[in-house]
């Protein structure tokens, strides 16, 4: 286990029954709360690859993907929850465990062509990730890889992402 891994897993919290029984919850605001931590995970990010922009994936991806931006001297862009964008949007929608949410993306968000990466904290069944690829994607630019802080395997959503990047800094 490489240092970053050990920095990274000493510091998120599992919580049990959170949001629902039987759900064990990993909460990453102790990771967020250590500087030297978060600066490690934020470095990391912004030092994967040569991108123009990086989006971040709300709620959670927007607190990773806006430094991870700001480091990298890329854009950041935001990938909201239905409704919240202003502008012209595209939507994509992808299913929860029960029902179904949606996601949009400013429709000028990229120049055609410009290089992309997908921020988020966590990917576990891998419809949030998918349906901000295809967005992506739909809004003319290329995705070059999308990158999770922890990726929970047992939920097989690497499975879901069979044509694009996924490096995940952690694998629990
Ligand atoms: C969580 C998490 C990821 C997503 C992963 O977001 O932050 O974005 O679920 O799940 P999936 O791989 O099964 O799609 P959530 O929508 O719960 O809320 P948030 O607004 O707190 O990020
Ligand atoms: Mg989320």
């Amino acid at each position: 286990v490489s240092d970053l891994s050990r920095l990274i897993l000493d510091r998120i919290r599992d919580v049990p029954d959170y949001p629902a029984p039987g759900v064990l919850f990993k909460d990453i605001t102790p990771l967020l709360a250590d500087p030297k931590a978060f600066a490690a995970v934020t470095d990391e990010l912004a030092g994967l690859y040569q991108v123009d922009k990086i989006v971040g994936i709300e709620a959670r991806g927007f607190i990773l993907a806006a430094p991870a931006a700001y480091k990298a001297g890329a854009g950041f862009v935001p990938v909201r929850k239905k409704g919240k964008l202003p502008s012209e949007t595209l939507e994509a929608s992808y299913d929860l465990e029960y029902g179904s949410a949606t996601i949009e993306v400013h429709r000028d968000a990229f120049v055609p062509g410009e290089r992309v990466l997908i921020v988020d904290d966590v990917l576990a069944t891998g419809g949030t990730a998918c349906a901000a690829v295809e967005l992506v994607r739909r809004a003319g630019a290329d995705v070059v890889a999308i990158a999770v802080l922890m990726e929970l395997a047992f939920l097989k959503g690497r499975e879901r992402l069979d044509d694009v990047t996924l490096h995940s800094l952690v694998i629990v």
